[in-house]
């Protein structure tokens, strides 16, 4: 839906460019002060396995992902790494999600051929692609880390590998012409999705037919040169009867400029038709009766509820979409971005929830590149966890949650090792806790940026310390913890 269309239709709503422009930069300030420092604080991380990141690609997501690769060895005073055999693998990976052939979610430029990245830099005339990226992956550059933090991370090994190779002039190296087949992976792929299963006709399906809720952007109009600018837009739900909504699908209309989506149900039911700036982005995270039912950033997926539990929609439901745009583009975007709900009328045993687990009436030290803060909340009842989400504010640099059972030990639940506030999503999760089960929720802050002592609290300077676990039955709260 790029935009050669008539921009006054009525169904076109402009940010105000000004507004936006003076709110954000406060915000962005804020941001940019907190990256900086969070990835100076993030630990040398060696994976096993990749952090606890969105499962895979869902169907919407990265059109140029590529098959997983295996990263190469470092080279450690070896030959000189070249683009063919080192470099281009390790980008393909961990890059092409938003740097593909056509970039996408906000991404400036491409980096997917070898001349793509000696062409001259985009914020950076003077210097090279490769120069710029060689600059941009390392540590504590001050801007947001590239990867971003939800969508993938390289080691200190991998970063070094780079770096190497572009000061060395980038070599090309030799491409692998003897494969027959370059493309072999994504034709697996393809196949292998659309492979029929055993021939058993599972019969209609008892919970249709299911009716689908949109709650999306009216076609907000993303401007060129749009940075870090946030819609919140309203759906009221209109329904005869109750329903249980089986699946949450994020709705990429104009992946060019998507950032991310948050999908809220405001329990006031008081939240503006539409709002946009700074103050969208703020209400997200201070508004103590909103439920955050599902959180996309690229290469999320649907949130796909156990057949036991959907989620409750009645007439009159507000619900709230918050969506992050960034448009490094020369065309205005149109966007209807947003989540679809796929709901039945055929009710299912329990109401999913989402409770809060965490801790209020803490302060923090000024200067720390890593505090830490636990709440613990014990359960009465048995409870099934299907995702989970952490939420801090502007310092909020990981969290994590754990178990205790009958005494014993904290077993790690959930890690996620970094956090960023400009890219809050849902993790899917399938945990079965038992009565008497403590959960502890334990939040890390970077308070490098700050020079006094930071409160709990509802302000955006102030901090907040949940991990949202979505659950059945319902735990009966929004909130729990010490
Ligand atoms: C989830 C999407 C995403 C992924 C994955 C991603 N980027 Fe980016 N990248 C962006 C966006 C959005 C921008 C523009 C905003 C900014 O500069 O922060 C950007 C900007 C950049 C820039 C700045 C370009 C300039 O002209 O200054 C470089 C360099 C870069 N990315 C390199 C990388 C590299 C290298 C990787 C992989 C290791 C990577 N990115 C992975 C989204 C992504």
């Amino acid at each position: 839906m790029l935009v050669t269309r008539d921009p006054t239709r009525p169904h076109t709503r402009r940010f105000s460019a000004r507004a936006a422009r003076t709110a954000n930069s406060a915000l962005n300030a804020a941001i940019g002060a907190l990256v900086g420092f969070g990835v100076a604080c993030v630990p040398d991380y060696e994976y096993g396995e990749r952090p606890p990141r969105l499962v895979d690609d869902g169907p919407t997501a990265g059109r140029d992902a590529g098959p997983p690769t295996q990263n190469p060895p470092p080279t450690t005073g070896g030959p000189t790494p070249t683009w063919w055999q080192d470099v281009e693998p390790l980008i393909r990976a961990q890059c092409h999600l938003c740097h593909g052939a056509a970039p996408l979610y906000g991404a400036p430029m491409p980096l997917a051929t070898w001349a793509e990245l000696h062409a001259p830099g985009r914020s950076d005339p003077s210097k090279k692609v490769h120069e710029l990226v060689a600059a941009r992956i390392a540590r504590n550059t001050g801007l947001p880390p590239m990867p971003p933090v939800a969508n993938g991370h390289l080691t200190e090994d991998e970063i070094a590998l780079i770096q190497a190779w572009s000061a060395a002039g980038a070599p090309e190296g030799t491409p692998p012409s003897e494969d027959p087949k370059p493309d072999a992976g994504v034709e697996a792929d393809a196949g292998g999705g659309g492979t029929p299963d055993s021939g058993v006709d599972p019969g209609p399906d008892p919970e249709a037919p299911f009716e689908m809720i949109p709650v999306v952007a009216p076609n907000a109009a993303v401007r060129p040169g749009a940075t870090d600018e946030y819609g919140c837009f309203r759906t009221v739900i209109e329904t005869d009867v109750p329903l249980h909504a089986v699946e949450i699908t994020p709705v990429i209309d104009e992946p060019e400029v998507l950032h991310h989506i948050l999908l809220f149900r405001d329990g006031g039911r008081n939240y503006p038709e539409e709002r946009t700036g700074f103050l969208c982005a703020a209400d997200t995270v201070l508004q103590g009766d909103w439920e955050l039912l599902h959180g996309w950033a690229p290469g999320g997926q649907t949130m796909v509820l156990p057949p036991e539990a959907g989620v409750r929609l009645e007439d009159g439901d507000h619900l709230v979409v918050q969506v992050h745009y960034n448009n490094p583009g020369n065309n205005t975007h149109l966007d209807a971005s947003g989540m679809m709900f796929k709901a039945t009328r055929r009710l299912r045993p329990n109401d999913a929830a989402v409770l809060g687990v965490g801790l209020e009436n803490f302060s923090l030290p000024p200067g720390q590149p890593a505090v830490e803060r636990s709440g613990d909340c014990e359960l009465e009842r048995p409870m099934h966890v299907f995702s989970y989400s952490p939420h801090m504010h502007l310092l909020g640099a990981g969290a994590r949650m754990e178990v205790m059972r009958n005494g014993g030990a904290p077993q790690m639940l959930a890690d996620v090792p970094t956090f960023a506030f400009e890219s809050q999503v849902s993790y899917p999760a399938s945990w079965d806790l038992n009565a008497g089960d403590i959960l502890r929720a334990t939040c890390i802050w970077d308070t490098t940026p700050r020079t006094g002592t930071t409160r709990f609290g509802e302000g955006t300077t102030d901090e907040m310390c949940y991990l949202f676990i979505a659950h059945y039955p319902p735990f009966g709260e929004y909130s729990c913890g010490n």
